[in-house]
């Protein structure tokens, strides 16, 4: 298929780690019309720059960031915005998004994977703004119950039908519940079988059925393009795709599980309706019986009355939804507590009541969520920080009030972030962010897009 029909490029701000980073370098080489790293290279060529098959290979099947230079050979070997795609890329990597550490010693401000356990003290166990990825699943508290309710409706899907729906406010914390809390449970085997299911997780993009084209093709090491024009053809042809992975011959054997984050991207970014449906059909004809996969969707609360348009979604709401909301008192202490203990941090005692309080949890002695849901970034972000400070092993309230607390911790990151800017870079940022204005830059969401945005990342 030619590449101008397929519509517009997998967008690099939708990854939210390296490896999503790496899957959708993956797919804008099959939205490029590269059925191979021989053709991408032959592209590359044709564009003035290299891209031998060895090195991209080795790029994409690592485990860490690319580099910005490869990043953009490659990106500019398949003719997409190579500034947007290097941005994304660097604020993945100012962010420590990503798992590039170096054998030399530990990035600060990374979450460790299990492997760095030997460098502890060095590691910060709380991501900041970003989600929690599956591997960071050890740091990762205070949403035990609402995972196991998961795997409950799930288990009942390997039988019933139809995708699962986790439904909140934004920043309530679905992302990092859909990838350390559920994605982790599965792949530990905490359903029959799940050790061994394909995990998919991505975002819709603009090209919904190209973002799930894609990733079937890593998972199943087919050609994308050619899956994308099956899908589009016919969106029921998603069932002979899934068979193509390993599993059983039973007739309901469950060979993937399919998390699609961000879901309301499939309305805000998909501008082409005849596409929205054939993805949505996808989806539903995967999670329905004999169809192979578990489907669970993350949505965005604001966004739940465009699911009444269509009736599939209707019905996957009707049984199978769970609203994700703000933790209780026991289960933030838990969020904040326990990772430190688990990366051989201490808290100065007293830093968590003031630490709750400041979130608004008021009285702490009451078992219930007394913050506004989406607040739990600044929560994270304030860990962070304070942690930056650190005394030794020691997260304390000098450190904590030195950040800024709660409310301040950003605002004094991003004005830090700011002033190391070059002019033209912190003219680049005011014109994305209001400066002043704590609520916008309090995520660094890039205001059209509603991701991580390239300056505001560098500011924040
Ligand atoms: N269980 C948790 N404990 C501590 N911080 C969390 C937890 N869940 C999410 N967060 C933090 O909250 C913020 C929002 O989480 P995210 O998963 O991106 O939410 P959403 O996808 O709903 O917008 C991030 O900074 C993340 O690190
Ligand atoms: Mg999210």
């Amino acid at each position: 298929m030619a590449r101008n029909l397929r519509g517009s490029p997998p967008d690099p701000w939708s990854a939210s780690d390296q490896a999503e980073f790496r899957a959708l370098l993956r797919a804008l080489q099959q939205w490029a019309g590269y059925s191979s790293l021989e053709r991408l290279e032959e592209g590359a060529a044709h564009r003035r720059t290299s891209m031998p098959p060895s090195t991209a290979n080795r790029a994409l099947n690592n485990d860490k960031l690319p580099t910005a230079d490869f990043v953009r050979r490659f990106v500019l070997a398949c003719d997409a915005d190579v500034a947007r795609w290097t941005a994304a890329r660097d604020a993945l990597h100012d962010l420590k998004y990503s798992r590039d550490t170096p054998a030399t010693g530990p990035v600060e401000n990374s979450v460790p994977d299990s492997r760095d356990l030997s460098d502890l003290p060095s590691f910060c166990p709380y991501p900041g703004l970003a989600a929690f990825r599956p591997d960071q699943a050890q740091w990762f508290f205070g949403r035990e119950k609402v995972t196991a309710e998961l795997l409950s409706l799930l288990t009942e899907r390997m039988i019933d039908t139809g995708p699962l729906v986790v439904v909140g406010p934004s920043g309530t914390g679905k992302s990092s519940l859909l990838r350390a809390g559920l994605l982790a449970a599965l792949s530990e085997g905490r359903l029959p079988g799940s050790r061994d299911f394909a995990r998919l997780v991505f975002t819709p993009t603009a090209n919904p059925i190209d973002a799930l084209g894609a990733q079937l093709a890593v998972a199943t090491g087919s050609d994308g393009p050619e899956i994308i024009a099956a899908l589009s053809d016919d969106p029921r042809r998603v069932v002979e795709v899934i068979r193509k992975l390993p599993g059983t011959d039973e007739p309901n054997s469950i060979r993937a599980v399919i998390v699609v984050d961000q879901f309301e991207e499939a309305f805000i970014l998909c501008q082409d309706e005849d596409r929205r449906q054939a993805f949505i059909r996808a989806l539903c004809v995967a999670a329905a019986e004999g169809g192979g996969a578990l489907v669970v969707l993350g949505l965005r609360a604001d966004h739940y009355g465009r699911c009444a348009a269509y009736p599939e979604l209707i019905e996957a709401l009707r049984i199978g939804q769970v609203l994700l909301g703000a933790m209780t008192n026991a289960q933030l202490r838990s969020a904040i507590e326990k990772p430190a203990f688990a990366a051989g941090l201490e808290l100065e005692p007293g830093l968590v009541e003031v630490m709750l309080r400041d979130l608004g949890q008021g009285d702490t002695a009451v078992d219930v969520p007394g913050y506004q849901p989406g607040a739990l970034p600044l929560l994270s972000h304030a860990l962070l920080a304070t942690w930056q400070q650190r005394e030794g092993r020691t997260l304390t309230l000098a450190a904590y009030r030195l950040v800024g607390g709660i409310s301040g911790a950003i605002t004094n990151t991003a004005e830090r972030a700011y002033r190391v800017l070059e002019p033209a870079q912190q003219e680049v940022a005011r014109s994305v962010l209001a400066p002043h204005d704590p609520t916008r830059r309090r995520r660094g969401r890039h205001p059209s897009s509603g991701r991580a945005c390239p300056s505001g990342c560098r500011v924040v």
